[in-house]
């Protein structure tokens, strides 16, 4: 044990204890403090899980952040968590270079659970055998518990299935430790040592494919850190309500919105705070969806938000005439949407604030730590975000939530559901939907009714929330048709629909074939200068979600 470290003296499970007694009432168990936060904090040793384990224990009620694993050891002391958790990484423990698991980390006095390389890590730094085994463990596994499961498992079902994804295996834990369960190819699948609050699994509880995953997750935040249901996204509200206020005191602030979910629900939020010192501004660049622009206004009036709706869309046209290179494209729509969201912030002359929907994904993904100090967005993304000269302090209420905690917080703020579930769109909207050629009125107008009828068809099927995103692209080709008694020479329009939980991979709807005939029908019907409808079905990768 390090000096300073706080473990508390008691004997006793003395919190709350739900579901299982701990197998060995007597045993010195490192618990929570008392003084310890209601939190969890996982460390990322690189896993591709990594974020869904937080989420997961979130989903638990128990707030979790993700922090990377060189984090020095006084800033967790600092935090005062409730427990740790050491996620999974695609390193073996002996190569060189592997992400070292410091020993002070699992002398800190509360309850750490290793999972997978984590595991590894513990079992490595304590003294146990990892070795590479014959072959890996990938994909479902059938998992046999030993000796009645242990602190951790004790009370689930002897075998069951869990997902593995490991090449090295435990083969023998370290001394003190109790191997809880194995499997074909991890003699040691699972172990602990309750007295030094140590708890290790190999497999991958966060993930759905282990059905017992979450009451796991679940017990080792309850039953071993005894940390309780508190938290929640709509939890969230007041605690950043008041930080806002704080922040901002009584100065004006500003906020771009882009008709999604996050920019509306940060502008939500602030104004909960700060009222109408918050203005919001909308810049309608002509690359929105059919009636987009019309539902925010209304929305904002609704709120009783003050909302500026600034009609820019012959500017961009503009400045688009002539533009084929989807780059470009990009850029000058995220420059003139910055000239004009300047030109209003202007008008605005004691704005100090600027509010931005950024996530927590946005935050991991950048690099940031969640705490504080990452401002870097993903520059691919940030089309319709921040003027970056603008000399405006960020206000970010959302930095800490993922997408589905956003959408929690909307429906509480009273946001309507168009909004809620509103499906992510890019920045520079339709106009990377036409692809292969110039962005044109009379396009964007084939474009927008096309996309329409798809929007309306597929929440008529009740597949909306389902997929990740839907949407029609425009190829600037012409294709020949019969359409009455002449032939026709018009666009095709590709549709596209996608599932995938955060973009990085997606895969392509099965639609019924009945909705596509509607669709098809619908639009080669209703929309002139079209008499062709194709279905695009490529995954990502190797494909993208959007065409340019
Ligand atoms: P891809 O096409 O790279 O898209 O598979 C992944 C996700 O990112 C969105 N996307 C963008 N969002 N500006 C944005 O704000 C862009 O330039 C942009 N390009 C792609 C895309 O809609 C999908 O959700």
């Amino acid at each position: 044990m390090t000096e300073g470290a706080a473990v508390p003296a008691s004997t006793t499970a003395a919190k709350a204890v739900t579901g299982t007694e701990p197998v060995s009432p007597d045993a010195i168990e490192v618990e929570a403090p008392e003084t310890a936060r209601e939190e969890v904090l996982v460390l990322d040793f690189g896993g591709q899980y990594s974020q869904l384990i937080a989420r997961r224990i979130r989903e638990c009620g128990v707030f979790a952040e993700l922090l990377p694993h060189t984090i020095e050891v006084e800033r967790i002391r600092e935090r005062r968590p409730g427990a740790l958790v050491l996620s999974g990484g695609p390193a073996s423990v002996y190569s060189e270079g592997a992400p070292e698991l410091r020993r002070e980390l699992l002398e800190l006095g509360i309850p750490v659970l290793g999972i997978c390389y984590g595991m590894q890590a513990m079992v490595h730094a304590l003294g146990g055998r990892v070795e590479g085994a014959e072959a890996g463990e990938f994909g479902r596994t059938p998992l046999l518990l030993a000796d009645g499961g242990g602190r951790l498992l004790s009370g689930l079902p002897r075998e069951q299935q869990c997902w593995m994804s490991h090449r090295d295996s435990v083969f023998e834990p370290p001394p003190d430790f109790v191997a809880l369960a194995s499997s074909p190819g991890s003699p040691v699948a699972a172990c602990e040592s309750p007295e030094r609050g140590l708890y290790g699994i190999q497999f991958h509880p966060e993930v759905v494919h282990t059905p017992y995953g979450t009451e796991i997750l679940d017990r080792f935040l309850r039953n071993v850190a005894g940390l309780e249901e508190r938290w929640s996204p709509a939890s969230v509200i007041e605690e950043q309500v008041e930080r806002s206020r704080a922040q901002v005191g009584d100065a004006a602030v500003i906020c771009g919105l882009s008709g999604g979910v996050d920019s509306a629900t940060a502008a939500a939020l602030v104004h909960e705070a700060v009222g109408d010192q918050l203005t919001c501004v909308l810049v309608d660049h002509g690359l929105l969806r059919k009636n987009e622009a019309e539902q925010v206004v209304e929305t904002f009036r609704d709120l009783g938000i003050k909302l500026i709706h600034v009609e820019a869309q012959d500017r961009f046209l503009e400045r688009l005439a002539g533009v084929t290179d989807p780059e470009r494209k990009r850029m000058i729509i995220g420059e003139e949407f910055i000239r004009v969201f300047e030109e209003e912030a202007k008008g605005l002359a004691d704005a100090r604030f600027l509010v931005q929907g950024t996530l927590y994904s946005d935050v991991i993904e950048s690099g940031g730590d969640g705490r504080a100090g990452a401002e870097t967005i993903k520059s691919h993304h940030n089309v319709g975000g921040l003027p970056e000269d603008l000399d405006l302090e960020l206000v970010e209420p959302l930095r800490m939530l993922f997408k589905d905690e956003v959408r929690a917080v909307a429906a509480e703020l009273g946001l309507p559901d168009r909004i809620v579930w509103r499906q992510p769109f890019p920045g520079p909207g339709l106009g990377i939907r036409i692809v292969g050629g110039e962005v044109t009125a009379e396009r964007l107008e084939i474009l927008r009714e096309a996309d329409a009828i798809l929007q309306e068809e597929i929440r008529a099927a009740g597949l909306y929330r389902e997929l990740w995103q839907s949407f029609c692209v425009l190829p600037v080709v012409r294709s020949v048709g019969v359409q009455g008694d002449g032939r026709s020479y018009a666009y095709p329009i590709v549709v596209r629909a996608v599932t995938s939980a955060d973009a990085m991979t997606a895969d392509w709807a099965r639609l019924p074939y009945d909705l596509l005939e509607r669709v098809s029908n619908r639009i080669i019907n209703e929309v002139q200068g079209v008499n062709r409808v194709a279905l695009d079905i490529s995954s990502k990768p190797p494909a993208t979600i959007e065409w340019e």
